[in-house]
């Protein structure tokens, strides 16, 4: 398997990954609303609140996440994992480990302090996250799971708390995705 970064022209390939892998996981509603998050993350975010990546095995595009800024007053360059998807086929056989530590040392690269997600801590923890309460950093909306508020610093350091709440990019701006 070999990481690219996600490309316009992949648009329509991804925004069905995410449709068939979330129906799959979660059922129909979830996948049309997962590949229509999809749909505005990479037509309504300015291309320096962007990061996407995508796993490809055998000239196929197989998995993808995406990174979208969340803005602090505090300034540091933060960013949040989701959505992502490993096709279905694809699973639990370390794809979706090795493209998040990719991506991951990709966003090092280029200067990113801290990176937020908002999922399963189970599977989450195997690639640097940890459980944070909205003490160490608030969520731009209500989290209806907080236990599933996670975060890495990539510098290797312990988060400091952050007192103001951040905004995230539009496509996040609703606060039923939270
Ligand atoms: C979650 C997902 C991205 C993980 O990618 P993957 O390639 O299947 O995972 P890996 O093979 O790298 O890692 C597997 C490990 O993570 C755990 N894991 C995998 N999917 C998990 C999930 N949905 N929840 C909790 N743990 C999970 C497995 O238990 C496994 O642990 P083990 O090796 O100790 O048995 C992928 O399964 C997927 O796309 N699922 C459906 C969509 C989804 O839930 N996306 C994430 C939310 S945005």
């Amino acid at each position: 398997m070999k990481v690219d970064s996600y490309l316009s022209s992949n648009t329509g390939d991804i925004k069905q990954l995410f449709t068939s892998v979330f129906t799959d996981s979660e059922g129909t509603s979830e996948g049309v609303l997962i590949g229509q998050l999809v749909h505005d993350i990479v037509t309504l975010t300015h291309k320096e609140d962007l990061h996407g990546y995508v796993a490809i095995d055998n000239d196929k595009i197989i998995g993808c996440l995406f990174f979208t800024r969340l803005s602090f007053q505090q300034g540091l360059s933060a960013f949040l994992l989701s959505p992502m998807a490993i096709q279905t086929s694809y699973q639990g056989k370390g794809f979706g480990q090795q493209l998040i530590n990719t991506a991951l040392e990709e966003l090092k690269k280029q200067g990113v302090h801290l990176v937020f997600t908002y999922g399963d801590p189970a599977f989450y923890s195997k690639v640097g996250f940890r459980q944070i309460t909205e003490k160490t950093a608030k969520a731009p909306f209500t989290l209806s799971q907080p236990e599933g508020w996670l975060a890495q610093s990539l510098l290797g350091e312990d988060i400091k708390p952050l007192p103001d709440q951040p905004y995230c990019v539009e496509a996040f701006n609703k606060p039923d995705l939270w």
